[in-house]
């Protein structure tokens, strides 16, 4: 019984310290600690997103409308907000990656799963965001 016991906490502090590391992975913007990526969204962003839209971008119209980098680290919580307002919208659109892009790039195309993965994503960081 002891035995039991001691492996309980022991379990049970390890999935603690697991949740405790993973979130300090996530959360890197110094004004507003609850903007978080999960890795499943990070990796579409980074196919399909990231390339246009980051501060070294040579696309500047992208730059100037979206910059991911600065999402994490950079834009204040109200206009997180407002982007993640603008992500939700054009991906419920399917307006990005735009058509031209996908045209001559077509891996870089969102399945449908990614695209309600993204979107249920923004809606609920902006949620949490909100709060
Ligand atoms: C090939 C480059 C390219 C890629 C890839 C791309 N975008 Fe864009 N994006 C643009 C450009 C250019 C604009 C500006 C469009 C305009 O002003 O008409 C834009 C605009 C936007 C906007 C602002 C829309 C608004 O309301 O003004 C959002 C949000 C956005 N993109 C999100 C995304 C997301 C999310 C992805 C990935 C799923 C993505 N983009 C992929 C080039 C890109």
């Amino acid at each position: 019984m002891k035995k039991l016991v001691l492996f309980s906490i022991i379990a049970f502090g390890g999935l603690v310290f697991m949740n405790f590391s993973r979130v300090e992975n996530q959360t890197i913007n110094p004004q507003n600690n609850k903007y978080e990526v999960p890795e499943n969204v990070q990796a579409i962003i980074d196919r399909s997103c990231f390339g246009c839209h980051n501060s070294d971008s040579k696309n500047e119209k992208g730059k100037k409308k979206l910059s991911w980098d600065l999402m994490k680290k950079g834009y204040k919580t109200h206009k997180i907000i407002a982007k993640l307002g603008e992500i939700e919208e054009v991906l419920q659109k399917n307006e990005m990656p735009p058509e031209k892009f996908l045209a001559k790039y077509p891996d870089k195309k969102l399945s449908d799963d990614e695209r309600n993965i993204m979107i249920k994503w923004a809606q609920e960081m902006t949620k949490k965001m909100s709060e």
